[in-house]
């Protein structure tokens, strides 16, 4: 499949810029964002193959397939809907024979009746207004609303939001470590309601809870599917938010998962947030491949990995509000589209795809950026960057941002020549051998990839875009590799193997039933604990 794409690989970028109107080409505007791709290796012939092959593979029909509520999750036998939870101004979407939008807008109803009520005063905890929400989930049910929360922090205008997710006691203990019981709120959410670090945490909590508060569960809610586990657990149905499985954890932060972000922003804006996903739906389904921005991420992140066989792709928000951006999208990428088998069961050709990691600019250029200018390794990095900052006060620092972010992709691009840097040496009063070797460490290669997405400022309305449309990438890249990227098998072998661990850990069940490095590093710890 990638052969006549390998091919027409290989181009100077900074060549590239020689054709007259290169910038604009290869660049999509579309309501508030800009996406640059002009930096890329990507030729107008590999343009067009890359966009035949997508055509080839079916993704238009798929497409349509998604958001029609077809059984495209196949592995799991459901459909993938989650963007009905944003369908605020769609026509019905109809699964055996219902429309799946009249429940959506009661469940979206009855987030906001109780983000209102909790805002205003009128839900209260045992000693007041609730000041403080801690959200307690882990994977989609934690790292969206994380991520998304602290985006936002300028539109809060609600309590002030926590997140547990680990398993390991530090994380609750020292969120919880500071927060009056009396005026918090616990959110309990797990689509499953069985996840084990979550249930141990919400027990944790409840627990510290129950020092303060004669009834602890008035003050937790649950965002889960399962209302016999919920009421199991003490959290009566009005304070239960369900959705259904066509949602997928990953994808669940437009529903009852994003509670935390609604109770922080409130519902207004929590709507406009859905509304800018559902903007990025509607130019997803309907511009032509070559013009459409999920489509056209997606191609440059195959041509990366697929044709120029890059392992890794670096997400870089010159945004400090998007810090959690690559936690998020490290599970919403690799969760999705790990996969060694296509949805066949064959295995997948060229692999599966690739590493998703980074962190936010400045910050990265004093930790790793090293690499990615003069390592032996090419990392296509994808620059995020808000054009206008929320704090016009210090306009002057956003001005330095941007500079900085601009001038990565640049030199990345340009790099810097031996004959540049023998004369920045001699400048310097370097001479003979002493200014070549000097010379050599200061060479730049360049002709290193790069895309930049830039929005005009990072408002609800743009955050819904932005995730729908790595949302869309992820969904298209699943697509021409033919995985199924809404299952997550490869999560599973772990959770057994850890249930199996405990009785051995507890010293229940010997040791000696594991291999050899698991039985050594058991006895180290129970050698510790029995001291
Ligand atoms: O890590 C596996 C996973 O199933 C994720 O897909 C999911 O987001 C996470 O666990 C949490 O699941 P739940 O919401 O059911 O607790």
């Amino acid at each position: 499949m990638w052969a006549e794409l390998k091919a027409l690989a290989g181009a100077d970028i900074t060549g590239l810029f020689e054709e007259k109107g290169r910038a604009s080409d290869f660049a999509i505007h579309f309501d508030g964002l800009l996406f640059d791709y002009s930096k890329t290796s990507l030729t107008t012939e590999a343009r067009q193959a890359i966009c035949n092959l997508a055509a080839e593979r079916g993704v238009e029909a798929r497409r349509e397939a998604m958001f029609s509520g077809a059984e495209i999750n196949e592995t799991e036998r459901r459909a993938v809907l989650h963007t009905a939870l944003r369908a605020l101004s769609s026509a019905p979407i109809m699964l055996e024979g219902e429309d799946v939008l009249t429940d959506i807008r009661l469940g979206l109803a009855k987030m906001e009746t109780f983000a209102e009520a909790l805002r205003t005063g009128h839900y209260q905890g045992a000693g007041g207004q609730i000041t403080d929400v801690v959200n307690i989930g882990i994977g989609g049910s934690h790292l969206g609303p994380e991520m998304a929360v602290k985006a936002l922090l300028p539109y809060r205008d609600g309590p002030r939001c926590h997140f547990v997710s680990n398993a390991d006691a530090a994380d609750i203990h020292d969120t919880l470590a500071g927060l009056d019981p009396t005026r918090t709120l616990v959110i309990v959410a797990s689509k499953s309601f069985t996840t084990v670090e979550t249930m141990t945490n919400a027990q944790t909590a409840r627990n510290w809870m129950a020092q303060a508060v004669d009834d602890p569960a008035s003050q937790f809610v649950a965002l889960a599917s399962a209302e016999d586990k919920t009421s199991a657990f003490g959290i009566p149905p009005e304070r239960v938010f369900g959705f259904e499985d066509w949602v997928g954890g990953r994808y669940s932060i437009w529903g009852p998962i994003g509670l935390s972000l609604m109770l922080s922003i409130g519902p207004e804006r929590f709507r406009a947030f859905l509304a800018g996903g559902e903007a990025m739906d509607l130019h997803f389904r309907e511009a032509p491949l070559a013009q459409n921005m999920p489509v056209m991420l997606a191609l440059v992140g195959l041509w990366h990995n697929q044709v120029c066989g890059y392992p890794t792709r670096a997400v870089l928000p010159y945004d400090q509000r998007l810090a959690r951006l690559p936690a998020y999208l490290q599970q919403l990428e690799m969760e999705s589209n790990g996969k060694g088998v296509t949805m066949d069961g064959t295995p997948v050709e060229g692999g599966s795809g690739p590493v998703v990691w980074g962190e936010p600019g400045t910050n990265g250029q004093h930790a790793f950026y090293q690499l990615i200018h003069q390592g032996t390794q090419v990392v296509p990095c994808e620059f995020m960057l808000a054009a206008e900052g929320h704090e016009p006060d210090l306009a002057h620092q956003h001005e330095l941002l941007v500079a900085n972010c601009l001038a990565q992709s640049e030199a990345l691009m340009l790099g810097r020549s031996i004959e540049t840097a023998r004369r920045l040496m001699a400048s310097k009063g370097f001479e003979g051998d002493e200014l070549e070797r000097q010379a050599r460490h200061r060479v730049f290669k360049g002709n290193r990839p790069s895309t930049t997405l830039v929005y005009d400022k990072l408002t609800p309305r743009r955050l819904g875009q932005i995730i729908a449309l790595y949302e869309h990438r992820v969904f298209v890249e699943g697509v021409i590799l033919g995985i199924n990227s809404f299952d997550q098998w490869g999560v599973e072998l772990g959770k057994v193997l850890a249930l199996e661990l405990e009785p051995v850990l507890s010293g229940q069940v010997d040791a000696d039933t594991k291999d050899g490095s698991t039985q050594q590093l058991v006895e180290f710890i129970r050698a510790h604990w029995e001291d």
